[in-house]
C-alpha cells in the first residue's frame, strides 16, 4: 500500500487529540478551553490549514477536503458534548437550588415599524421606482432656506401662512434666524445647490408649525415633498407621476384635478385633489359630497427658486409638491384624529 503522505497523519492525529479532550471534559469550562485549544486561532488544526496553499494542485484534492471534513466533525461533536454538559448542569442546579418551572417567563415584546414609517416606506419604494433619489435635510432650518430661497421675504404676507417656531441660538447672519422648518420645501434649493440639475427627488421629513393643535392641526407632522427638474417639463408630467403613484399606493384606479392655488416658490401655483376612494365619486361625507379629497400644493418651480439653487431658469424648468403624510396615513386608515401619531398609546400603534 502507497504510503500516507505526512499531513494526512498529521490531521488524523488532530482529530484523535480532539475526541479525546472532548471525552475527558467533566464541565462546559473545561470543554470551552478544549475548543479554544483544537478549534482556536493557535491550533495545530488553523496551522495545518494555513499551509494549504502551498501544496500541490493533487494534494490540495485531497487534503483540502479531508481537512474540512475533520474540521466539521469536531465542531459537532464539541456541540454534542456541550448540550450533554449543560442538561446535566442544569438538572444538577434543580436538584440544589429552587426553581419553580411553573412560573410564567417574562415574555419580550417586539416592537413594530410605526404607522408612518411604513406608509414612508410605501410613498418611498413607489417613486423610487419611478427614478425619484430620496433626499433629506435637516429640521432646525435657517430663514433663508425656509423662506427668502424659497421666494418668501421677511415682509411677505406668505409668511403669515406659516406659523413658525424660531430656534433662539446662534446663527449665521448671512442666513438669518434659525426656525424649526416649516415645510420640506427649503430641500428644494439644498438639493439644487448640491447636485444641479436634471433633477428627480422625494424629500420625507418632519416639519413644524405652532398650531393650536385640534383633530386635525398638529405642531409637528410630516410631508413629503416631490421636485422634478429637467428640460422639458410640464404639469402634464406631474399630473401622470401622481396618478400613477396615488393608484399604485391604493391598488385602485385613482384620477386626480388641478385646481388654482398659491405658494410663493412656484408659478403657477396648483391644488392637487384625488377622486373620492370611498364613494368612487359619487359624493360621500368624506369627500364632502364633492367626490374629490384635497390632497397636496404643487406647482412649476419659480424662476428665483431655481436661480437661488443656482440653476439656469432659461435652460431647466420643473415642478414641485407637497403632501402631509400624516393626512394621507388618515385617509388611508380611515383615522379621525391626527394627535394619535404621536400619542405613544399602544392600543394606537398595535393596530397597525
Ligand atoms: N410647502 C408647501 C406647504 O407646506 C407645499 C408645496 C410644496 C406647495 C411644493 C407647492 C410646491 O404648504
Amino acid at each position: 500500500m502507497e504510503k500516507q503522505p505526512p499531513m494526512q497523519d498529521q490531521l488524523t492525529q488532530i482529530e484523535k487529540r480532539a475526541l479525546q479532550d472532548i471525552n475527558e471534559a467533566r464541565d462546559l469550562k473545561s470543554l470551552q478551553e478544549a475548543e479554544v485549544k483544537h478549534l482556536g486561532r493557535k491550533s495545530a488544526l488553523t496551522a495545518l490549514m494555513s499551509k494549504l496553499k502551498d501544496l500541490s494542485p493533487d494534494e490540495k484534492k485531497k487534503i483540502g477536503p479531508l481537512s474540512n471534513q475533520i474540521k466539521t466533525s469536531i465542531t459537532n461533536k464539541f456541540e454534542e458534548k456541550r448540550a450533554q454538559l449543560e442538561t446535566i448542569e442544569i438538572e444538577a442546579k434543580l436538584k440544589t437550588e429552587f426553581f419553580d418551572i411553573t412560573i410564567p417567563g417574562s415574555a419580550r415584546e417586539i416592537g413594530r415599524v410605526h404607522p408612518l414609517a411604513q406608509l414612508q416606506h410605501e410613498v418611498e419604494n413607489i417613486f423610487h421606482g419611478m427614478g425619484f433619489t430620496v433626499a433629506d435635510g435637516p429640521e432646525i432650518e435657517s430663514e433663508y432656506y425656509n423662506f427668502e430661497g424659497l421666494n418668501i421675504p421677511a415682509d411677505h404676507p406668505a409668511r403669515d401662512m406659516q406659523d413658525t417656531f424660531f430656534v433662539d441660538a446662534k446663527h449665521e447672519a448671512k442666513h438669518g434666524r434659525l426656525v424649526l422648518r416649516t415645510q420640506t420645501s427649503p430641500v428644494q434649493i439644498r438639493t439644487m445647490e448640491k447636485y444641479g440639475a436634471p433633477l428627480r427627488i422625494i424629500v420625507p421629513g418632519r416639519v413644524f408649525r405652532n398650531e393650536a393643535t385640534d383633530a386635525s392641526h398638529e405642531t409637528t407632522f410630516h410631508q413629503v415633498e416631490g421636485l422634478l427638474i429637467d428640460t422639458h417639463i410640464s404639469l402634464a408630467n406631474l399630473k401622470g407621476i401622481m396618478t400613477e403613484f396615488l393608484t399604485e399606493l391604493f391598488k385602485k384606479e385613482v384620477s386626480v384635478r388641478f385646481r388654482p392655488g398659491y405658494f410663493p416658490f412656484v408659478e403657477p401655483g396648483v391644488e392637487l385633489d384625488f377622486s373620492c376612494l370611498i364613494c368612487t365619486g359619487k359624493g360621500c361625507s368624506v369627500c364632502k359630497r364633492t367626490g374629490w379629497v384635497e390632497f397636496m400644493g404643487a406647482g412649476m418651480v419659480h424662476p428665483n427658486v431655481l436661480k437661488a439653487g443656482g440653476i439656469d431658469s432659461q435652460k431647466y424648468r420643473g415642478w414641485a409638491f407637497g403632501f402631509g403624510l400624516e393626512r394621507l396615513a388618515m385617509m388611508r386608515y380611515g383615522i379621525d384624529d391626527i394627535r394619535l401619531f404621536h400619542s405613544g398609546d399602544l392600543r394606537f400603534i398595535k393596530q397597525f
